[in-house]
């Protein structure tokens, strides 16, 4: 996705993590600078949020600047930085967070946990099938120390239960009463609600 401001610039890794406070760790600038940049990023936030929720028919946006306020909600976006003349684009998002939970295991047994959880996941229609999502979810793998088995997933489309498939070999879904979905061995080494 390009925007008319420059990407590079505001977003100068390849793969950039956003939090609450709508702001970058590594940013140096006045405080003019910093508004101009929380407004390029809300912007980017807001119109990569708003193709997700069309890419997955919702009616509602998952990810925006305003709803990432206020959470413990990270933010991953994948940038391409030579597309759109140098400028850079914004390829991918991808939103974790913690939820509490009520969740039953194989046998049935329930608990209430706060798993870390995939909440958004998005890349651009022109990039889809091309690894870009992988490499998306590696690195947020990385940085939350987190296997791909210990992450509750909300509401994934056909394609992401197709993604989690093929790359983690994740096929076996533990039926929940809730929208979000885990696959056997999720409970390994969880307590039981007593
Ligand atoms: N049909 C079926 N499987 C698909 C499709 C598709 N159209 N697109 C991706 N996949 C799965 C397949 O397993 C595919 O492997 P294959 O091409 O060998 O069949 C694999 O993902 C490709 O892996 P990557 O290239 O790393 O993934 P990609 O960059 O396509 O990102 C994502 C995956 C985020 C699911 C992307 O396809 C997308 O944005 N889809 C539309 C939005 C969406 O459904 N997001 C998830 C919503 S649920 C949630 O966010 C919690």
């Amino acid at each position: 996705m390009e925007f008319n401001f420059n990407i590079n610039k505001l977003l100068p890794k390849k793969i950039n993590k956003i939090s609450q406070s709508l702001m970058l760790e590594e940013f140096r600038g006045d405080r003019r600078e910093f508004a101009e940049c929380q407004k390029q990023l809300t912007r980017v936030l807001d119109d990569m949020g708003e193709a997700s929720a069309k890419a997955q028919g919702l009616s509602k946006t998952i990810t925006s600047a305003q709803k990432l306020r206020d959470t413990d909600h990270l933010v991953y976006l994948l940038v391409d930085s030579e597309a759109n003349q140098g400028k850079g684009s914004v390829v991918g998002l991808l939103k974790t967070g913690s939820k509490n939970l009520f969740m039953f295991d194989e046998t049935g047994l329930h608990y209430q946990l706060q798993p870390r959880c995939v909440l958004d996941f998005y890349v651009h229609e022109s990039r889809q099938r091309t690894g870009c999502g992988n490499l998306l979810y590696q690195h947020m793998l990385a940085e939350e120390k987190i296997t791909p088995l210990k992450l509750a997933i909300d509401r994934p489309s056909e394609k992401l239960l197709a993604f989690l498939r093929k790359h983690y070999g994740l096929t076996r879904i533990i039926p929940q009463n809730n929208k979000f979905v885990v696959f056997h061995g999720f409970f390994d080494d969880e307590v039981q609600d007593t």
